[in-house]
């Protein structure tokens, strides 16, 4: 294959990238989005093989490897539980890290078979290419083992706060770019795996002081790393494929954090200077009247079946008791009775972007249902019945009206305008940022404890007598 044709494929691959990324935007094209990245990635990766592949033993060796790693990562994929998903993309960028790693310690001991160079006499060029690469893998290896541990409970999700840790980190980083520059003159590979040892402790030293609460912006800030060192590899491969996708990856990883960021009012630099979440809910002497009204299925059906519009805003906790076809049934019976049903979904209800719009349409829920914040918000003031399964923090209506609470400016799906709100939840406990929700005692609110699909399933079941 020569030069030009694979370099036309790449960029095939390129622009199929990139119409995955734009396909992925909506639900409705989402699986559209996911064909064009497969077919993008096939092509990529059939274009390397055949155009860059040096032998016979070569082939064998990379096509052993895909079999290999991908039959792992679709056993692992297959396996995993929805409510699981963030700590698992955070297990997958270490190895994109470790990964770029890799390839730069080989093209540093191997500099002929990239083309950049002899043993010893590296281009300068590529000596940059390949220590920002390594140095961005090396933080992004270990930043997402933290992040694995603590979004999987193995590590405690309470910031761990050093004493002096900026001035640490500060130091750090002005010593990786020392180090480069010691790199770049002397080629010694001392100094490459000092580069990386730093590097490698600076993840750890990065992501430690995150609270559990931001966890997910961190993992979507360590994607967004993760490309960008992908994209640093790429140069040093001189791989067209790569640098487009690291960079697409790149920025996206970028643009989603700071959606996130919005999403929770949380600007993007107290994210990276970590200290939020782990906090103990708010003692209970604030004057605040905790008395709840608690209620029954029965209760529940007869309200909504009596009502003309109902809102659903699902969290979390649907997450974790699978109740999206419970819901869904409901939503087709209060329907059936000419009730107007619309589903409300903020945009960090969950643990994970787009959570549970995935789940709504596993459940074949009809997406023109399916509402954001911005687009619903206003209507909770005339529906009768705000349904709460399992969503806390996102409704929490402190974030709106009290100024000392640590999610004050944060976004709400404001439920507390329905004029009943229905919430299940199994106790009155706080949500992940781990403070009270004063919604469980305004005058409106009814609280359904109980599991959120044993709840919404008892309520079909009272509505059929
Ligand atoms: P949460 O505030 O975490 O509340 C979920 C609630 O579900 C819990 O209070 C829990 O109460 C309840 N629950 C758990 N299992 C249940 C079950 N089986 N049945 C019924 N209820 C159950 O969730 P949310 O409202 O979706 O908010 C998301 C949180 O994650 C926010 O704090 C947000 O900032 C944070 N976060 C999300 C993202 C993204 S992108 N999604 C990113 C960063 C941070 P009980 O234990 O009493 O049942």
């Amino acid at each position: 294959m020569s030069a030009n044709l694979a370099s036309f494929l790449y960029l095939v691959s390129g622009v199929l990238f990139i119409m995955a990324l734009r396909g992925l935007s909506h639900p409705t094209t989402s699986r559209k989005g996911n064909l064009y990245g497969m077919v993008g990635m096939g092509i990529a990766i059939v274009t390397t093989l055949v155009y860059a592949t040096p032998s016979f033993g070569g082939f064998v060796l990379i096509v052993a490897g895909i079999a290999i790693g991908g039959g792992i990562g679709a056993v692992i994929a297959k396996r995993i539980a929805m409510t699981a998903m963030p700590q698992l993309v955070a297990a997958f960028h270490s190895l994109v890290g470790l990964a770029a790693v890799m390839v730069a310690a080989a093209a540093m001991y191997a500099p002929e078979s990239f083309g950049i160079g002899t043993l010893g006499a590296i281009h300068a060029q590529a000596l940059v290419e390949m220590s920002l690469g390594v140095a961005i893998g090396a933080v992004t290896f270990t930043g997402s083992i933290i992040a694995f541990l603590k979004l999987d409970g193995r590590m405690s999700g309470k910031p761990i706060l050093l004493p002096m840790r900026h001035i640490i980190n500060a130091s750090l980083a002005i010593a990786l770019v020392v180090l480069i520059i010691l790199l770049v003159t002397t080629q010694s590979t001392t100094i490459f795996w000092l580069i990386v040892a730093a590097s490698l402790v600076l993840g750890v030293l990065i992501i430690v002081p995150i609270g559990g609460a931001d966890m997910p912006v961190v993992v979507s800030m360590l994607n967004s790393y993760s490309g960008w060192a992908a994209a640093g590899i790429g140069f040093t491969l001189g791989n067209l494929a790569l640098i487009i996708t690291g960079a697409l990856v790149g920025s996206s990883g970028a643009i989603l954090s700071y959606i996130m960021c919005k999403g929770m009012n949380r600007s993007f630099i107290s994210v990276i200077l970590g200290g939020f979440g782990g906090e103990t809910a708010a003692a209970s002497d604030d004057g605040i009247d905790r008395t709840v009204k608690q209620g029954s299925a029965d209760d529940a059906a007869y309200l909504m079946a009596n009502a003309q519009k109902v809102i659903i805003v699902p969290g979390y906790g649907m997450a974790v008791a699978q109740a999206q076809h419970a819901v869904r049934e409901l939503a087709d019976k209060l329907k059936a009775a000419g009730v107007e049903v619309k589903y409300a979904i903020h945009p960090v209800a969950g643990r994970m972007p787009g959570h549970m719009n995935v789940l709504l349409a596993e459940a074949q829920v009809p997406y023109d249902e399916v509402f954001e914040l911005e687009d619903i918000n206003s209507e909770f003031a005339q529906a009768d019945v705000a349904y709460v399964i399992g969503a806390n923090d996102v409704t929490n209506p402190a974030a709106r009206d009290d100024k000392s609470s640590p999610i004050y400016g944060m976004p709400i799906l404001d439920v507390d305008k329905a004029r009943t709100c229905l919430f299940v939840k199994r106790s009155l406990g706080s949500g992940y940022a781990g403070i009270d929700n004063t919604l469980f005692y305004k005058d409106g609110t009814m609280m359904l404890l109980g599991d959120a699909k044993k709840m919404t399933d008892d309520i079909v079941k009272a509505m059929d007598h």
